[in-house]
């Protein structure tokens, strides 16, 4: 029997009870398909660093690295620790485990409703391959005279033709598979989230990184929009879009617009994944861990349930995967049980109950 060791990291505000309702999942896959999951769950968050100084222990890398996978619930609590330091464990993480793609994919479900009149289930299928471990966020820089009329502050991104090449060829890879056009030569898009009409050395060489991988792909469409269109694009002509490969900094920015076209933060899930597999991946929910909402299980677990189920497809857990796909769809299509931000006043469990029973009954 396949077996597999889950760290879950839970974080702040809502992360615990979100992430009960991913191991619910989780767990209800295992036993519908026949595999062992075992999960351990990690308290590293802010209030732990208000208690010892660190958001997690200085081994932290080497304890996950013995894990198939990583559940992470939602870091942060500006109340309690600064952001950018908080959030500093998540980036560790990604840089660490060399997850350097972000898998974002962006599906409008069924019975979901979205403040953007042109998505569509039919209109949104869009997958943003996210660039996960340099560019912007490459921790580079300093702040220098402070507290002087002169003070100024540097932050120097990196983009390696390595770091380039690997995250965009992923997307065209994807592209294949997905397969989604498939009607005509071409079978794929991938666009090029770029911004090289501004920022003249790092998006041109991504544009050059791009077009070089580009001529390997024949088959695939190439397209590119500088970033600031690109929001505007989505929302106009979301079916426009299939694969959308995008640098750290613009890949981030595009997939909160993304998640509205899929309903909202709700529904938004995301995969840091080393796609050798040589270090473990791990699986989002996109949102932040809403404090204010701490304990009061009103927040929607469909974003957690749906990195679960790209967790299942990572470990090759393929119809388990799909089935989870399956059981979200009809749950929210039936439209019985919904949280809050779905109009509905359902918890948080009842919601991750709902999929559970979707499994048990053969969605
Ligand atoms: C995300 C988040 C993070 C990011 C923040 C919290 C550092 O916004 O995962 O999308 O910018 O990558
Ligand atoms: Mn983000």
């Amino acid at each position: 029997m396949e077996s597999y060791r889950i760290a879950v990291i839970p974080g702040d505000g809502v992360g615990a009870e979100i992430s009960e309702e991913a191991v619910r999942i989780l767990n209800t896959a295992a036993d519908i398909h026949g595999f062992e999951v075992t999960t351990e769950s990690f308290d590293w968050s802010c209030d732990r660093y208000l208690e010892l100084g660190e958001m997690m222990p200085a081994d932290a890398l080497e304890t996950l690295g013995g894990f198939d996978a990583i559940f992470l619930g939602c870091i942060g609590d500006a109340a309690k620790v600064a952001d950018h330091v908080s959030l500093e464990m998540l980036l560790k993480i990604r840089k660490g485990f060399d997850q350097y793609v972000n898998l974002r994919p962006i599906r409008l479900y069924p019975g979901v409703a979205t403040p953007i009149s042109t998505a569509t289930p039919e209109t949104v299928d869009i997958l943003v391959v996210r660039e996960n471990t340099e560019g912007e966020y490459s921790h580079n820089g300093g702040f220098f005279k402070r507290g002087t009329p002169d003070a100024f502050a540097l932050q120097t991104g990196i983009f390696t033709w390595k770091g380039c090449e690997r995250a965009i060829r992923y997307g065209f890879e994807a592209a294949r598979s997905r397969a989604k056009l498939g009607n005509g030569e071409k079978v794929g898009r991938v666009t090029n989230c770029t911004k090289s009409n501004a920022l003249n050395y790092s998006m041109v060489f991504w544009d050059e990184t791009y077009d070089y991988v580009a001529k390997d792909y024949p088959d695939i469409e190439t397209d590119m929009a500088l970033v600031d269109a690109l929001t505007m694009w989505f929302v106009k002509n979301p079916d426009w879009f299939d694969v959308v490969v995008a640098s750290n900094l613009f890949g981030d920015i595009i997939t909160d617009l993304g998640a509205m076209l899929q309903g909202g933060m709700g529904f938004a899930a995301g995969g840091n994944v080393n796609p050798e597999k040589s270090y473990p991946s791990m699986f989002e929910p996109i949102h932040g861990s809403a404090p204010k909402y701490t304990g009061k299980r009103i927040v929607n677990p469909i974003a957690s349930i749906e990195a679960v189920r790209m967790m299942l497809e990572h470990l090759d857990q393929a119809q388990a995967g799909a089935q989870v796909q399956r059981a979200i769809a009809s749950t929210l299509a039936a439209g019985n049980v919904r949280t809050r931000d779905m109009g509905g006043n359902n918890t948080t469990d009842e919601v991750g109950a709902a999929v559970e029973q979707a499994m048990r009954a053969g969605a």
